[in-house]
């Protein structure tokens, strides 16, 4: 009786199994089409990877399956495989983990240790390689008022960094995190597990990174001062953009291969347009036409958040007694008309703190302790989709409600946001009693869940110096890790009919193209070739 079960369960499987192979597989194909038909506009392409893909596991995160799958089929988890892999490549991949999977699970605890840790050994998270052009000290740290001793260009980062102003400059403080990471990745007794290291060589490197603190400059030098024509930050991005164009690196890739940062909103402002080809450091794309800055291309990284993190954290849902809180101005120029709207309908609710003080005037303090005193955080499209409250959210474990359509989060094709946020639509939001009943709706033990999940993953948002394995100056080398095959991709199909082409059309734009230029430039060669 229990075999014929048994037997019987095994055709549903089997045919469910084939089922969901025949399913799978026609859905690839017709987003395969969709993908196609898609990438001749210029809209963004970010569904596929973000959306459809399986979520590739975090380094930290990684279960002895996942080691055991990734050694078996010999190749790095990182990269973009979705344009890559065609469907039967990806189905028999599946295959190959769902077996490993049961096969592991039969083994005993010993072998099961000791191949562990030999995969693990085989395994180890490649550092990205990357190459530092030697910028002058007035795009770096000479803006931090460092001065350099003879002709160096970096601080000597054993003795003495240079301190980042604090405030709200440092929200946008990536730059310097990323910079000082990369000078310590050279010290004779580097840190482990690093994810990013610095190479001397440029024919060796992933990717090639551009120094410049753009966000600082904009913070204090975007202000054009009486006796001068032009800002000191105009002055400097029109200097990056001379120097940068005149290099071979650039030349060869027409800056393809780079990576500049840009997390400001409003840094690199005036440049933005000539520098489009290269993979960009932002916070979102609020300020940015799809086809100079995007999802395919280029890398979202968090704010530092500014309230203290919640360490010791023995709170649970009763004893956090506000239910929603916000705090930051109510009136935003563009894209903020919600925060006003959505004031007016939860302002006498029962349990919801909504004060109109900035984080700056209201004191860090009182918005550390309000967090850290409330369930969830609202956090609403500003003057551009993302703000830091998000992150002084996740790190003070307040649920974060995210109301912000155009949100770009860090790190999402890794991580599950649903997981630990609470996500509205706006115009959803704006329904009379919609988001209080929605919040009320949430429960002790679905609140309990999340913000054990935030608990988890806050690390992935701390900068620090030295970094750690899984802080966010590591995730964000990873994510631009996973952008390089993409970015070897274009440029060689970009190369592929180089030699039958005349000087003139073997030149890169100078303009920015759409997002699908390179897939184009190639069929133009083709066409020319085919004539
Ligand atoms: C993975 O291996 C470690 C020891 O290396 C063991 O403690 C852990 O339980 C294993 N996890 C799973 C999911 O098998
Ligand atoms: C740089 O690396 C390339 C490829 O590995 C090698 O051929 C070349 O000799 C190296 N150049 C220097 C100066 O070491
Ligand atoms: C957190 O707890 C640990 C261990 O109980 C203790 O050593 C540490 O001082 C605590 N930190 C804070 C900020 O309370």
């Amino acid at each position: 009786m229990a075999e014929r079960n048994a037997a019987s369960s095994l055709k549903v499987v089997s045919r469910k199994s084939f089922l969901w192979l025949f399913t799978m597989t026609s859905t690839l194909f017709l987003l395969s089409w969709f993908f196609v038909l898609r990438s001749t506009s210029t809209n963004r392409p970010d569904f596929i990877d973000s959306d459809f893909l399986p979520n590739p596991k975090l380094p930290t995160d990684l279960d002895n399956s996942t080691l055991e799958k990734d050694n078996l089929n010999d190749e790095p988890s990182i990269g973009n495989r979705a344009i890559l892999v065609n469907t039967e490549e990806t189905e028999a991949t599946r295959k190959t983990g769902s077996e490993t999977e049961t096969l592991a699970q039969n083994q005993t605890p010993a072998t099961n240790d000791d191949e562990s840790k030999c995969s693990r050994k085989n395994d180890a998270v490649v550092p990205l390689k990357v190459f530092m052009y030697d910028l002058p000290p007035e795009f770096h740290f000479g803006l931090l008022d460092w001065k350099p001793l003879g002709n160096t260009v970096w601080p000597d980062i054993t003795t003495q960094i240079p301190h980042y102003p604090g405030g709200l400059n440092l929200q946008h403080s990536i730059e310097f995190w990323l910079t000082t990471d990369l000078l310590a990745s050279e010290l004779p007794e580097p840190r482990s597990a690093g994810a990013a290291i610095r190479v001397r060589n440029v024919s060796e490197a992933d990717i090639i990174f551009v120094p410049f603190f753009s966000s600082l400059c904009y913070n204090r030098h975007s202000k054009t001062n009486k006796h001068e024509k032009k800002s000191m930050d105009s002055v400097l991005q029109e200097k990056l953009v001379q120097f940068l164009t005149s290099r071979e690196e650039w030349k060869r890739s027409g800056g393809v291969d780079h990576l500049i940062l840009a997390h400001h909103p409003n840094s690199m402002l005036k440049v933005r347009t000539k520098l489009w080809p290269s993979t960009l450091i932002l916070s979102d794309f609020g300020r940015y036409p799809s086809n100079i800055a995007n999802v395919e291309k280029d890398v979202i990284a968090p704010y530092k958040h500014v309230v203290k993190s919640y360490v010791n954290d023995s709170s649970n849902f009763d004893s956090r007694p506000i239910l929603l809180y916000f705090q930051g101005a109510i009136h935003r120029k563009d894209g903020g008309h919600a925060r006003l709207a959505l004031y007016n309908m939860l302002k006498d609710e029962k349990d919801v703190h909504f004060s109109s003080g900035s984080v700056q005037k209201g004191g860090i303090r009182q918005a550390t302790e309000g967090m850290q005193s409330s369930k969830f955080c609202l956090n609403i499209a500003g003057d551009t989709p993302s703000s830091n409250r998000l992150f002084d959210a996740i790190v003070s474990h307040c649920v974060p409600v995210i109301i912000s359509d155009e949100i770009e989060l860090p790190y999402e094709d890794v991580l599950d946001y649903s997981e630990f946020c609470v996500f509205a639509r706006t115009r959803d939001a704006l329904k009379r009693n919609y988001l209080i009943t929605f919040i009320r709706s949430i429960g002790r033990e679905e609140w309990t869940r999340m913000w054990e999940k935030l608990k988890e993953v806050e690390a992935m948002f701390e900068f620090q110096y030295p970094s750690k394995e899984g802080d966010a100056v590591q995730m964000i080398w990873q994510a631009v890790a996973r952008r390089v095959p993409a970015m070897k991709l274009k440029l060689h199909r970009s190369r592929r009919y180089v030699r039958s082409l005349s000087k003139k059309e073997r030149s890169l734009p100078t303009k920015p193209a759409p997002v699908n230029y390179w897939l184009e430039r190639r069929n133009v060669i083709v066409r020319k070739s085919a004539a």
